[in-house]
């Protein structure tokens, strides 16, 4: 402990003093910021997390601290005692951006807490290093501004959540990391057991199974601002290990938990950004979401939305286009999107759209340029063949106008709908369409009425679309043994902008509908006594109906940061390739350790980096 902290505490933050405090003698504490001279004397601005200082050392107040002040270096972690001057009375000019603007602090005393060696990047906000130096230097990179606003913001969702959910009378209670290994959806972390030779625990995807049964336990009300944990390949909004705000609540329909993530997100907005969200948010089914965007989490701040001309065009034999009508007999889909005149688009921004249709799996871009007189197409591969009814027909269902250009897709719908959703983000972006302020530059939705099942077709197997424990409709229960692929369910997303940053469900409380979901997705009664004989045997004592919903608590940070990225909101991310830039992990550990745990690692020797 230095002396000069017990014999000067802090007195003030680097963004507090002002004109109210002249004459006074304050101690300050912080890192160097920048550092110049002016007229003979040594200006150092003082920085921590609240702000700058302009601290001053002038050799007529003591030549020897003058010279500390000319040693000093960027980031030197320093304290000083000091009196509360006027800038403008001593010859300098005031600077309106900074609350301490108008004053400097003339140093009487000084205390070198730690001198720092020149650091491999500046502390400012727009630095251009690459992002790996960033990461590995962590420390350094959150003293910047940008990033030490990112995470008082976080702090600042975190609380407000915490807030509103025990206003609601929420209980925050804790349920175990280290959970039982069941395979099938995420992939888990698998931490071995030392009590319990070749056995292992799995790090908890989510307080799922958990949580559904502190509703079985009575606690009416749960939530947890908790840790998960997925071994999945990562992308720009995933890190294998995130945070969610997780809840689950004991009678409660959709709506109900609706409301309650209403009022925590109006929260939220109104909290961090004095953004007024409305009460009730809209609601979108996913077959409306899929047929008018092609994506089941849409961004609707922006038009350019499809068209499924599938039956218009099977009534008329595909218009005299054969491409068409092959499409139409395969039982496969053809959807359009108009970009209209006012975003025009020459022949070779058209043809570079066809590598971005080909990246996501497209065959290639069907183009159709509505001539001046309204009834004719130029630029088109289809003007060949395409009757006068079937233009007329395209006009009637696109709503296009002359001098519009239609786009069109064929083919399964799932290719379709994932062609035109990146065509549309693509286009939407390079048109400008996107409101980035203002009252509609923030759209909050729930995508409803989801399938109960995801369907493979190569293994024809059913896996559940949300998770298993997700009830079917009312009304389609029974199709469950007779048409998994029809059931829908009774599952929610919450979509911000084009991005889910939730998911929920009501949840089966019946061990019937349990076990008839689990044979749907061909699970056997053995399994599924070995995964779930838990979660079944619960269910068989009086469980109340329940339904919850959890928050990516680490991507709803990035929207509101206005981030691209989710390592930007988390203290200490893992990089692309899974890795802790800090410390290095993962690393391999000794013999002996992998011993105690029973494991044998059969890693190549390179294999570790
Ligand atoms: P789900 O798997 O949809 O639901 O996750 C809920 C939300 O968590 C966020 N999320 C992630 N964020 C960062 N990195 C990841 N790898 C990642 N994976 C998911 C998303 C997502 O919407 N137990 C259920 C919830 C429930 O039914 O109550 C669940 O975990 O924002």
């Amino acid at each position: 402990m230095s002396a000069f902290l017990l014999k000067n505490p802090r007195s003030h933050n680097c963004n507090q003093l002002t004109k109210d405090n002249l004459n006074e003698e304050v101690v300050l504490m912080g890192w160097v910021n920048s550092l110049r001279d002016h007229g003979g004397r040594r200006f150092v601005d003082l920085r921590d997390r609240y702000g700058l200082t302009q601290i001053v050392f002038k050799p007529e107040t003591d030549e020897a601290l003058h010279q500390l002040g000319h040693a000093m270096r960027n980031e030197w972690c320093i304290g000083i005692r000091g009196v509360v001057e006027d800038r403008v009375a001593n010859g300098g000019a005031p600077n309106t951006r900074l609350t301490t603007g108008e004053i400097e602090v003339n140093v009487l005393e000084v205390e070198v807490f730690n001198a720092a060696e020149t650091p491999p990047f500046m502390v400012e906000d727009n630095v251009d290093t690459h992002e790996e130096k960033r990461l590995q230097h962590r420390t350094i990179d959150l003293r910047r501004a940008p990033m030490q606003r990112n995470f008082i913001m976080r702090h600042k969702v975190a609380q407000a959540a915490r807030r509103a959910l025990d206003d609601d009378g929420f209980l925050e209670i804790e349920t175990p990391m280290l959970v039982k290994y069941t395979p099938g959806g995420a992939r888990n972390f698998i931490v071995p057991s030392r009590l319990h030779p070749g056995s292992f625990y799995a790090l908890a995807e989510s307080p799922q199974l958990y949580k559904q049964m502190l509703m079985m336990s009575g606690f009416d009300r749960y939530f947890q601002v908790v840790k998960c944990f997925r071994d999945e390949d990562l992308r720009g909004d995933r890190q294998p290990e995130f945070s969610q705000i997780d809840l689950e609540m004991s009678f409660a329909s959709e709506r109900t938990v609706q409301e309650v993530i209403e009022r925590l997100v109006t929260r939220i907005f109104k909290d961090v950004l004095d953004h007024d969200l409305p009460q009730v948010f809209p609601s979108m089914t996913y077959h409306e979401a899929m047929t008018r965007f092609g994506s089941d989490k849409p961004d609707t701040r922006f038009g350019l939305e499809l068209k499924d001309l599938t039956a218009c065009l099977k009534d008329i034999g595909g218009g005299g286009v054969p491409l068409f009508a092959q499409t139409i007999d395969r039982g496969d889909i053809i959807k359009s999107m108009v970009v209209p005149k006012a975003n025009p688009m020459s022949r070779s921004e058209v043809d570079k759209l066809e590598g971005l249709v080909k990246s996501l799996g497209g065959f290639g871009l069907g183009r159709a340029k509505v001539g001046e007189d309204g009834a004719s197409w130029t630029q088109s591969p289809f003007s060949k063949h395409v009757t006068p009814e079937g233009i007329q027909a395209i006009h009637e269902a696109t709503g296009a106008q002359p001098g519009d250009l239609i786009l069109f897709q064929m083919g399964k719908a799932k290719l379709v709908n994932t062609v035109f959703n990146g065509l549309r983000l693509k286009l939407g972006a390079q048109f400008g369409l996107i409101p980035e302020s203002g009252p509609d530059a923030w759209h909050v939705m729930w995508v409803t009425d989801f399938p109960l099942f995801e369907h493979d077709e190569e293994s024809n197997t059913f896996a559940a679309a949300h998770h298993p424990f997700t009830s079917p409709q009312m009304g389609h229960e029974d199709k469950l043994k007779t048409d998994p692929g029809a059931c829908l369910s009774r599952a929610y997303d919450l979509v911000i902008n084009g991005n889910e940053i939730g998911g929920g469900s009501v949840r089966i409380h019946d061990q019937e509908v349990q076990a008839k979901v689990f044979d749907a997705m061909g699970i056997g009664e053995e399994e599924k006594q070995a995964k779930f004989g838990f979660l079944l045997d619960a269910l068989k004592y009086g469980a109340p109906p329940h339904a919850g919903v959890a928050l990516g608590l680490d991507r709803l940070c990035m929207l509101l940061s206005g981030t691209q990225s989710i390592r930007d909101v988390i203290a200490f991310p893992k990089t692309q390739r899974g890795q802790d830039a800090v410390t290095g992990a993962p690393t391999p550990v000794d013999l002996q350790q992998l011993n105690e745990v029973y494991i044998a690692s059969t890693a190549p020797d390179d294999e570790d980096d």
